[in-house]
């Protein structure tokens, strides 16, 4: 099969190439074989491309990038109870691999393809479904009625996680974004206040918004240039939830009274290095909070631009320059 290739193993978005006669997976126990028609982008392939992941991958992830997919099932390896069979539509998360015209993945982070989502909308769900409902609600506990603050709004994941937040039963959710139109964007998937951070200062917002209380759950992708403003704008007892750390992740002079004067949780977590039975059970808690909304239309995936998997170099560049608001998705098309 073809599959993205990284020129000497590590370099920048130029090094992406479509390579020939790679190895074809194998349905083995447990696995279905997919034939890909889209994959989606995420931030953390072009971490693992210029080899800097910040964690280590668990050997399953492989050399190919690329986590969450839509394509045609092709094999169904034994000892599988799901029921997929050859021909089915589906999409699904994996631990890398994506990149290419076909991946074996688990039967446990697959789902079946609803009739109304088409290759391209699928194909950038899983990751940043899964992360936001994690962060949400799995981390984060997000109870009625509660505020939320979400960083980068307009992200794939900050995206998801409003709409999330909206459905979980949020009442009033605040986020961050770079540009007014990613600031539109954000209102338009379900935000009450959308701080575009490049006029205005996010805690003065959060203090002004909510009367001086405080927010009760921040979903932090940015980390160290927002750390001291997220526990100065934090309500009592609120929880922090530790997605990324985009702008760095070393803080200078951070007191920790300014935990202990709130009472504050600070959590942290990630995706792709948690195992397959965390990550089926993430997939039915997807199933139940958020696939018949996406089907029907209730929740959506704002896709910022779709190329032909031949533009990946290009799509890669979009996505390092932060202009993308939204998904940026591939198509295997060649
Ligand atoms: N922990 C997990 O399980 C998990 C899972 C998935 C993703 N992640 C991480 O979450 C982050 C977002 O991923 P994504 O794929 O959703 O990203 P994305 O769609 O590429 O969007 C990232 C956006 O974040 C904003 N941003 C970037 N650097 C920033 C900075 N220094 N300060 C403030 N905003 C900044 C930019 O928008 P603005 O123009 O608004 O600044 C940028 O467009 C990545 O770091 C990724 O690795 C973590």
């Amino acid at each position: 099969m073809k599959a993205v290739g990284i020129r000497n193993g590590k370099g920048n978005a130029d090094a992406l190439f479509i390579e020939d006669n790679v190895p074809d997976p194998v349905a083995s126990s447990g696995r279905v074989v997919v034939a890909i028609k889209a994959f989606g982008l995420n931030r953390m392939d072009i971490m693992q491309r210029e080899d800097k992941y910040p964690y280590p991958l668990l050997p399953e992830s492989g050399k190919i990038l690329g986590v969450e997919f839509s394509g045609l099932v092709e094999d169904v390896g034994p000892d599988c109870v799901s029921g997929f069979k050859i021909g089915d539509k589906v999409f699904g998360l994996a631990y890398g691999g994506a990149y290419a015209q076909k991946i074996s993945v688990s039967e446990k982070t697959l789902l079946p393809l609803p009739e109304t989502l088409s290759f391209e909308t699928a194909a950038g769900i899983p990751e940043t479904y899964f992360t936001a409902i994690q962060a949400i609600h799995l981390v984060g506990g997000l109870q009625p009625r509660e505020t939320v603050l979400i960083h980068a709004g307009a992200s794939g994941v900050g995206q998801a996680a409003i709409q999330v937040a909206r459905q979980g039963g949020a009442r009033k959710i605040i986020t961050t974004a770079g540009t007014d139109e990613k600031c539109a964007l954000c209102r338009e998937l379900g935000a009450d206040v959308a701080v575009n951070y490049r006029n205005e200062d996010f805690a003065k917002v959060v203090e002004r918004e909510l009367e001086g209380k405080g927010v009760n759950l921040i979903i932090d992708l940015v980390g160290q240039s927002y750390w001291h403003r997220n526990t100065a704008c934090a309500a009592m007892e609120a929880r922090i939830v530790l997605v990324a750390a985009m702008s760095g992740s070393m803080v200078e002079g951070f007191n920790l009274r300014a935990l202990l004067n709130k009472r504050l949780w600070v959590l942290a977590t990630t995706l792709r290095t948690r195992d397959v039975e965390y990550q089926a059970k993430l997939r039915d808690r997807f199933v139940e909070v958020a696939l018949e909304h996406l089907s029907t239309g209730r929740m959506r995936v704002a896709l910022d631009r779709v190329y032909s998997w031949t533009q990946i170099a290009e799509a890669h560049k979009r996505m390092e320059a932060n202009v993308n608001a939204g998904k940026l998705v591939c198509l295997v098309d060649s």
